[in-house]
């Protein structure tokens, strides 16, 4: 124990935020983008030793709230109460690893907001004045002429309503001089650049006061003005103190360790009220300014060629489910540029699913657990026992520059780039395996030093890549170092310290594969070749590279390849529609002694369920597992097709299932 507490004391902290998003609207795409680049930010930072700290919440005041909670008839509270619970419970299932989760009707929020606003009074940057404005209530604010378009909303395109009040104005404009010295004295505080100097033009024009309450003939559902009863706290005054509030400032422990590192992610659309207002609160209340503003772009829903099913953020956000949590965060994190706009379609998805997981990553997982269980009797050759290599050192170096660069592009919030070195990493070691033939190697006892130290790359390679995308797919990184024998708790990006560990590790488990390809249903039609096999089952096309050792003429087997697809009989034992779908039917068959299998097929327009169930068919027994519709199948079966029809192969006579069919 004593010799823990200085390396805590060592430890250097990190502290990231999400925006608390409003509760009038279910979570979505957008939402689950930031708050899945953050727990990418704080689990990169974890896996680099840093203590951090990642907070995520809900923003609950406002007459847009009354207003949303009005529609469903229901009280505000009653109302934020049920939406902010689809918030907290929409996370764990997108592996999100916040450490608090904050909403701005507790207590221990509304207690900051009254301290703060207090403070920022007693500095005389308060003042109560009248105020007329265009004011639009989808943003919750106030227009100036200048900024309507047309006269309309520039966000909501509806007509602001005019309205003349009594408020109190924090002065801002007391500020601006002072912000824009500060944003550019640091280059880093607003980023990407882009977003920086967007808001160094707003500051070119001249800053006005902001009005911070709301009388209380208008609104209630907010917080009380610690100085006037008769006014609640403008909205966007009372969120921003969130991410102080939930540390407990002014004296709590975690706000004198997080807030002098804090960083904020948002997008574009709330640019202003963290890049404006907020520096010039923290800066009257006297306090230290967060360290960097991390703006993104913002997800257009695309039109899909494949599904209909994603038209909106809502149902974008479901594709987790049906694509797994580490795909989903996958796609997102690779296909978004940090800063820049980007479409979101489900063919994207699973195109990058199939090339970047299923082929890249999947196969590299395979072909390298396969040799070093055949060749190495499934124990990554020892380190230290390896016969040295002329190119180790090259080796090593491009391991550790790898990781540096990781570093780097994780470290200026690159998820993107991050993934397109790690994967350029992956397609090395593919290229490895086909440079090196350890097939070849094996043949020769004199090349035996070779094979070890080939194997030994492919197996320090895995632990390597798959702990540099622990933070953006951290299950199937945490399964793929236990798989290779190795302690997930230990996960490190130190290429040297991965090579000690497999030193000491336990024996590899191959398993199943990972990240199946995803078969789209109808994705082939209208395309000259019909989809012959997957529409009735789970085609798998297999490896992408060419199986070791195999070089059969274009577009023939041999025999040896044909006999690696293993035919059975099957008992079809029961069989139902797979709903949403018109083609598909999951069939439950026995293989005899080898038990139970779940296929897929897509037979549902030429066979009624009922009309299947006790047939013999021939299946594919020892296809990869593939996900169609969010289903795992098992297997294919085989059926004939010709003139618009369709007819389940079967066998010529009663017969045992599990027989083999060659
Ligand atoms: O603005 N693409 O809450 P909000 C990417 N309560 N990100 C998107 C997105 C899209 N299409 N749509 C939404 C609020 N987002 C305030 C914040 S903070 C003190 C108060 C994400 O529910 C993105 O992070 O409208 C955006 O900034 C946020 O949701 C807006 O969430
Ligand atoms: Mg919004």
């Amino acid at each position: 124990m004593a010799a823990a507490a200085p390396v805590e004391a060592f430890k250097v902290n990190f502290y990231v935020t999400t925006p608390i998003y409003y509760v009038n609207a279910k979570p979505h795409l957008g939402h689950a983008y930031t708050t899945i680049v953050n727990d990418v930010l704080a689990r990169f930072h974890r896996l680099e030793g840093y203590d951090a700290y990642f907070l995520t919440g809900t923003d609950e005041h406002g007459d847009k709230i009354v207003r949303a909670a009005e529609k469903e008839g229901r009280s505000p509270r009653e109302y934020v109460d049920e939406i902010s619970a689809l918030f907290r419970a929409a996370w764990p299932g997108l592996s999100i690893s916040n450490d608090d989760f904050i909403r701005t009707t507790e207590e221990r929020h509304r207690r900051v907001v009254s301290r703060f606003m207090d403070l920022v009074n007693r500095r005389g940057d308060i003042y109560f004045g009248e105020y007329g404005g265009h004011y639009c209530f989808g943003c919750e604010r106030f227009y100036t002429e200048k900024e309507l378009v047309g006269g309309l909303c520039p966000d909501h395109g509806v007509k602001p309503e005019y309205i003349s009040e009594k408020n109190y104005f924090f002065r801002m404009g007391n500020y601006q001089d002072w912000l824009i010295e500060h944003i550019r004295a640091n280059p880093g505080f607003i980023r990407p650049e882009r977003y920086r100097n967007e808001v160094l033009g707003f500051l070119r024009e001249p800053l006005e006061d902001l009005c911070i309450t709301r009388p209380k003939s208008r609104l209630t559902w907010g917080i009380d003005v610690p100085f006037d009863d008769n006014f609640v706290t403008y909205v966007w005054f009372d969120a921003l103190i969130n991410y102080i509030s939930a540390l407990g400032w002014p004296d709590g422990e975690l706000f004198g360790k997080y807030w002098p590192v804090a960083q904020h992610t948002i997008a574009k659309d709330i640019l202003k009220p963290h890049a404006i207002f907020w520096p010039t609160m923290l800066k009257s209340a006297g306090q230290e300014i967060y360290r960097h503003l991390n703006v993104h772009g913002y997800w257009q829903i695309g039109l899909s060629k494949m599904s209909k099913s994603v038209g909106n953020v809502v149902e974008a956000l479901s594709m987790a489910d049906r694509y797994g949590t580490d795909a989903f965060r996958y796609f997102l994190m690779r296909e978004m540029a940090f800063g820049l706009d980007s479409e979101f379609s489900e063919d994207r998805l699973v195109e990058r699913h199939n090339s970047d997981l299923a082929n890249d990553l999947g196969n590299l997982w395979q072909r390298s657990l396969a040799m070093i269980q055949k060749f190495s009797a499934g124990r990554v050759p020892v380190p230290d026992g390896l016969e040295p290599q002329p190119d180790d050192g090259e080796w090593l170096g491009r391991a550790v520059a790898l990781a540096a660069s990781w570093r780097q592009a994780f470290g200026s919030v690159n998820p993107r780039e991050a993934l397109a070195l790690i994967w350029d990493h992956v397609g090395l070691l593919n290229k490895t395996i086909d440079s090196e033939a350890p097939w070849v190697l094996a043949r020769d006892p004199a090349r035996r030093g070779r094979l070890e130290a080939v194997l030994a790359r492919l197996a320090g390679g895995l632990a390597l890549v798959s702990a540099l995308f622990w933070p953006v797919m951290p299950t199937t990184a945490e399964n793929m170092w236990l798989r290779l024998g190795l302690d997930p708790g230990a996960m490190t990006s130190d290429p040297a310290a991965i090579a000690a560990l497999l030193a000491h590790g336990r024996p590899l488990s191959a398993g199943q594969a990972f990240f199946p390809r995803i078969e789209v249903p109808g994705a082939a039609e209208g395309r000259a070749r019909p989809a012959r096999a997957a529409a009735h089952g789970t085609e798998s096309p297999g490896p992408a590279k060419a199986a070791p050792g195999a070089a059969p003429a274009e577009g023939l087997l041999t025999i040896d390849e044909f006999r690696r697809v293993e035919l059975r009989v099957a008992r079809i034992l029961a069989a139902e529609a797979v709903p949403k779908s018109d083609k598909l039917l999951r069939l439950l068959v026995s293989l005899g002694d080898d038990g139970e299998r779940t296929i897929l097929a897509g037979i549902g327009r030429h066979y009624r369920p009922e009309d299947l169930v006790g047939r013999l068919a021939v299946v594919v027994a020892n296809l990869a597992p593939a996900r169609l519709m969010g289903q795992e199948s098992q297997g294919m079966v085989l059926a004939a097709s010709g003139d618009g029809r369709l007819l389940l192969v079967t066998v010529a006579g009663e017969m045992d299932p599990g027989a083999r069919v060659s």
